[in-house]
């Protein structure tokens, strides 16, 4: 059967500041997701936070897209959202940025990851006997993020091993997104090995390009999905950084895990952080992992499922970050975070004039720039 994935992921209101949400939101949203089951719309479904948005991840055999399954997750967002401002929880409904959405929520604010695919898992069953995913989710931070993890775990030996087997030598393809896009989707596809050094020359600027998929080039078999969209443009006006989620299918004719999180242990340097407007080392996180470090460094979470033939997610989820073996990135994540907090808004300390998220910041700067006047002599 043709089965889809769907991860759909927003921020509609945290506890004491942008930390998490509330115990009460959770159990809406987990309550929702039962009640799609048993509807038949939704197979299976998990939530969880990473920082303070709340992460949605579904099977069914709906597609991507689907009007149903992204309604569902925007009135899941909705009835959180009302607890949230009940109890006068700080940003209620904050990712919500339009009023209504009519179809599919992609540009309506929600962070969204689609994968749609064959699922026949049997052991006879040469491209995939077995199926596993991965769910990252990221907070205080975009798109790009996933940039460098990512292309190190699909196109570098130095990652990912797995490159070298026959099966996966002949590489991925790259979608890449321009995220600056004013007038619609404009996309380049790009394949490694071949365009390495172009994919680099692209995804080294993590505020404007972002990978959107990742296709395998043996079979045409999708690997992974993040929701890199032009979203800070469509909504005009600052609504806190995109916190993007990606899906990835591992194992086989697919990196495998330690293959995909081996790039998070350098803890690389994402723009996003205070106000959007920072640039901070990514830390990885366990699941359910508030924001309340020094100044809210971006983290990022990773979670592993395994899918039976029905579509049913395992009993239990893997968590990759929740182990002592990140407790040293971790730390590292926290050096590198302090060394640069401590030259202040100085240079690179702060992302460049146009990727300001908070437009006041953009507003303090015209206003000066407008006193400024030509020297007459
Ligand atoms: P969120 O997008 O996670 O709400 O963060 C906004 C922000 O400004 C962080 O300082
Ligand atoms: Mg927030
Ligand atoms: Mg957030």
């Amino acid at each position: 059967m043709k089965m889809t994935l769907s991860v759909l992921k927003a921020d509609v209101g945290s506890i004491g500041g942008h930390t998490r949400p509330s115990e009460r939101m959770m159990a809406a949203a987990r309550t929702a997701v039962q009640e799609t089951i048993d509807s038949g719309l939704l197979i299976d479904g998990f939530v969880g936070h990473t920082g303070d948005d709340i992460c949605i991840t579904a099977s069914h055999t709906r597609g991507v897209n689907d009007t149903d399954v992204h309604q569902f997750a925007w009135q899941t967002f909705l009835k959180a959202t009302a607890i949230a401002s009940e109890y006068g929880l700080y940003g209620a409904g904050q990712d919500l940025l339009v009023d209504a959405p009519s179809g599919n929520i992609r540009g309506a604010g929600p962070a969204v990851a689609e994968l749609e695919f064959d699922h026949d898992p049997v052991k006879t069953n040469k491209v995939r006997a077995t199926e596993s995913f991965m769910v990252l989710a990221a907070d205080k931070c975009g798109p790009g993020a996933y940039n460098l993890p990512m292309f190190l775990g699909f196109a570098d030996p130095m990652y990912c091993a797995g490159l070298m087997l026959p099966k996966m030598s002949k590489g991925f393809t790259f979608r890449i997104i321009d995220m600056d896009g004013k007038e619609g989707d404009s996309i380049l596809e790009l394949n490694a090995p071949e365009d390495y050094y172009q994919l680099a020359a692209l995804l080294r600027d993590t505020e404007r390009l972002g990978i959107e998929s990742i296709v395998s080039r043996l079979d045409g078999e999708p690997a992974a999905a993040i929701s890199a969209t032009r979203l800070h443009n469509i909504s005009g006006t600052y609504t806190g950084k995109d916190d993007p989620v990606a899906l990835v299918r591992n194992q086989g004719i697919f990196p495998a895990p330690e293959e995909l999180v081996s790039p998070y242990a350098k803890a690389h340097f994402v723009g996003g952080d205070a106000r959007g407007s920072h640039v901070m080392p990514i830390m990885p996180v366990a699941l359910n992992t508030a924001v309340t470090g020094i100044y809210c460094l971006p983290l990022v979470s990773c979670v592993g499922f395994s899918l039976s033939a029905g579509g049913y997610f395992s009993d239990t989820y893997i968590d990759f970050f929740d182990n002592p073996a990140w407790d040293v990135v971790r730390n590292r994540a926290q050096e590198k975070g302090i060394a640069m907090r401590d030259q202040g808004w100085s240079g690179a300390a702060m992302l460049p004039y146009h990727e300001l998220e908070y437009s006041g910041f953009r507003d303090t700067v015209e206003g000066l720039l407008s006193r400024f006047s030509i020297r007459s002599s």
